[in-house]
């Protein structure tokens, strides 16, 4: 096995179970199933009933110590008893629990030796291997292994391979558990669980929200004596193995899901009945076939630093699983690999995972910015609830537009949110040269967006210029400012583009010069301000009331004090000149850098990215190496919970912009026309490389200390420039390029 392609949980911890639950997560983008254990813990109740406030979406206690089962197909719903919607937890169908005279296998109860658990992140499978000292004193080697077809997107594929150094007979459990909770919510209704043949259980349910599902599962066990079990809200059979000494018996599962949701009515017995004429092999090999050219659009190479390429890879797995394949629905905070945030959708999609999809796999970042044109009507509601005309985007999304957002400061005030889809868009049309995009599909999106801006903004007695008045901006922790720079300038570029969008010359006009008058505020020094009264806000005092800077500054201070100091929770200015460098000098950049890191809390674990990025680019290399060994942890330190409540996918969005906007130095396509590259490798990296398609030309970058080579796969030839070096590159052709920055030294 490659060791830069394998996850592994090297022993069995309880501790640690949650977190491997969710960074083991596997998913076909339709189907997403935690990495929860086939035999499940004792004592691990999944049917708890309990609130998960809305107040707190991710922090919250909440009563399952040990693991967590999560099972989610995009865009299926129930109704959220205080809000709108949220997504379902389906039932848990991986049941394979092997018993031995009367004895469960449980990681924490039996005697487990040899345990090694991988997610094989080339192939997006699970195995797991133990051996199991029964009390009886029989010794059992068993091999569990899983994944969800990505060939093959409704199924889920399981193997249980069992051998024992003695005669025994092994009794499995296998079947589908209904008796599950979301976030402590029992959404399935009409639960209908019955035998299928003599080795299958179907099992129907509506949610209180009116989607169906229909999970079929299947047990292969050849001629094995069973029976079939029907225990109210699970059914199972349950399977008597005979097994022979040393001789390995294998026993499959595969499981087939459809809802209500599907784009084409789909029959999941007859999904099933088609694989049957596949072996276990066949599907794995088809399933893999898609992943390999999957890896060949988006693998980065990183030499020097084994431990971050292979964090790299579980971010780009996670990224791509996590890809709903549809334009219906986008991709939620926890990458669909846990129920906190409620699935809902936010500027996550379009600032930090998109540039991913833009720059590996257009047609799929098309599908995420498509997301807002879908759910435009609801943007219209959500305005016209308010009072405006035009659109304004929810800050949490349902599968309709819908503000699904409990909150009033962010869902009234982080408006931020409808000027960043606008910014998706264009970015997506410059960086795929699909320039017709924002004239054509993509034009009501933004011409209602800028129709719901002109009712926004004020113009204040005395003010020449417009404003922007009580908006959160991405620093969650000042509410209620005035021109807050970030969301001032995604709003000009929002209105600028309208002004290029608009048909109407009246629009037109108004756009232009709305877009003309509203202020990036500073301080006559050069200073870019978060908002105009930043520097009234109290000092944060960080020795005083952050005493364990291991846990985040909320968790230890009131929400009041977040709100009059100048405590901020991640990136704002820093962000703003993340996305839109080539508007401010290196000098301002360093001043606002200088200027607010002392205050960032970076308690969103979207900070560090953004910083490193920053960091990168103004050749403060142990810094940015810092703040991306951050960014890559957050899903891969289980020991600080690591992916417990789901994947941190839009971090997982900026550690692949760390490597390829900020080691790379690639411009993106918002800052550049021309492919434009000023990499900054870290000292110990001796050569980053990475597939990326600008423009449409799918390009292969590969950069050595002092050296960049650009492969042009594409059929047209192709401008570059490598710090102040230009060169043109024929189709088919590839150029080296020196680069003075190609190592750095510090
Ligand atoms: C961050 C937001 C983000 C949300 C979902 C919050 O903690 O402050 O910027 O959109 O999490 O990731």
């Amino acid at each position: 096995m490659d060791d830069a392609w394998a996850l592994t949980e090297p022993a069995f911890d309880v501790a640690h179970a949650k977190a491997y639950e969710g960074l083991f997560t596997l998913g076909s983008g339709y189907l997403h199933v935690r990495g929860s254990l086939e035999e499940h813990l004792h004592d691990a109740p999944q049917n708890a009933d309990y609130m998960r406030r809305p107040t707190n979406t991710t922090a919250e206690k909440f009563p399952e110590p040990k693991v967590k089962w999560g099972a989610f197909v995009p865009g299926v719903y129930g109704n959220h008893p205080l809000l709108n919607q949220e997504m379902v937890n389906l039932p848990y169908f991986l049941e394979l629990t092997p018993y031995v005279d009367g004895e469960k296998l449980d990681m924490e109860a039996s005697a487990v030796e040899a345990y090694r658990r991988t997610l094989h992140l080339d192939t997006a499978a699970l195995t797991r291997s133990l051996r199991w000292q029964t009390r009886h004193g029989a010794a059992v080697a068993v091999r569990f292994e899983r994944f969800i077809s990505a060939a093959r997107p409704h199924l889920c594929l399981q193997r249980i391979t069992l051998e024992s150094d003695r005669d025994i007979t092994v009794e499995l459990h296998a079947g589908i558990d209904t008796d599950v909770r979301t976030s402590g919510y029992d959404h399935l209704r009409d639960v209908m669980l019955t035998p299928l043949g003599e080795n299958g259980v179907a099992c129907n349910l509506v949610t209180d929200y009116g989607d169906a599902a229909h999970i079929v599962t299947r047990i292969y066990a050849g001629a094995a004596e069973r029976a079939y079990v029907d225990a109210g809200r699970a059914a199972r059979w349950i399977i008597q193995a005979p097994l022979t000494a040393g001789e390995p018996v294998e026993i499959e599962k595969r499981t087939a899901v459809a809802t209500s949701q599907d784009a084409e009515a789909v029959n999941p017995i007859a999904l099933l009945v088609e694989s049957e004429a596949l072996s276990y092999e066949a599907l794995y090999a088809e399933h893999a076939a898609v992943w390999r050219a999957r890896w060949e659009q988006t693998d980065v190479v990183i030499e020097g630093d084994a431990a971050a390429q292979l964090k790299l890879r579980a971010a780009l797995y996670h990224l791509m699983r996590a890809h709903p394949g549809d334009s219906r629905c986008a991709i939620g905070p926890k990458g669909y690999a846990g129920d906190a945030y409620r699935g809902c959708y936010f500027w996550d999609t379009e600032i930090y995972m998109l540039p991913f999809f833009l720059y590996t796999d257009p047609a799929r970042a098309r599908m995420l910015t498509d997301f807002r044109i879908h759910t435009l009507p609801g943007a219209q509601a959500n305005a016209a609830r308010y009072g405006y005309e035009g659109a304004k985007y929810p800050w949490e999304s349902d599968r309709a537009g819908n503000e699904c957002c409990a909150q009033w400061q962010y869902a009234d005030h982080e408006v931020h949110v409808t000027a960043d889809v606008v910014y998706g868009m264009a970015h997506y049309a410059r960086a795929a040269g699909d320039a017709g995009y924002l004239r054509g599909p993509a034009a009501p999106v933004i011409l209602e967006a800028a129709r719901y801006w002109m009712q926004r903004l004020n113009r204040r007695a005395g003010d020449q210029h417009f404003s922007l008045l009580g908006v959160m901006g991405p620093d969650e922790y000042a509410p209620l400012t005035n021109n807050n720079s970030y969301t001032n300038r995604m709003v000009v570029f929002a209105l600028e583009t309208a002004s290029e969008v608009a048909a109407a010359a009246h629009e037109h006009e108004m756009f232009k010069q709305l877009a003309g008058a509203l202020p990036i505020v500073g301080t006559e020094d050069g200073l870019v301000l978060q908002c105009e009264d930043f520097e009234a806000f109290a000092e944060p005092e960080f020795d005083a009331f952050w005493p364990d800077r291991d846990k985040p500054f909320a968790a230890q201070v009131s929400q009041e004090r977040l709100y009059r100091t100048k405590a901020l929770k991640q990136a704002d200015v820093i962000l703003l000149m993340m996305l839109f460098p080539h508007e401010f000098s290196a000098e301002e950049i360093r001043l606002a850098w200088d200027y607010y890191l002392p205050l960032t809390t970076h308690d969103s674990s979207l900070s560090a990215g953004v910083h490193a990025v920053v960091a990168a680019r103004l050749g403060l290399m142990d810094e940015a190496v810092q703040f991306w060994q951050r960014s890559l942890d957050l899903d891969t330190d289980v020991t600080h919970g690591g992916a417990s409540e789901g994947i941190h996918v839009a971090a997982a969005g900026l550690n692949w912009q760390i490597v390829v906007f900020g080691f790379g130095g690639v411009h993106t396509a918002m800052q550049a026309d021309v492919l434009t590259l000023t990499p900054r490798l870290p000292a110990n990296w001796t050569r980053l490389a990475f597939p990326f398609v600008w423009k449409g030309a799918p390009l292969y970058v590969d950069i050595r200390p002092g050296a960049v080579h650009i492969a042009n796969r594409g059929s047209r030839p192709l401008d570059v420039r490598v710090g102040d070096r230009a060169a043109t590159i024929p189709a088919g052709d590839a150029v080296t390029l020196e680069s003075r920055h190609g190592s750095s030294s510090t």
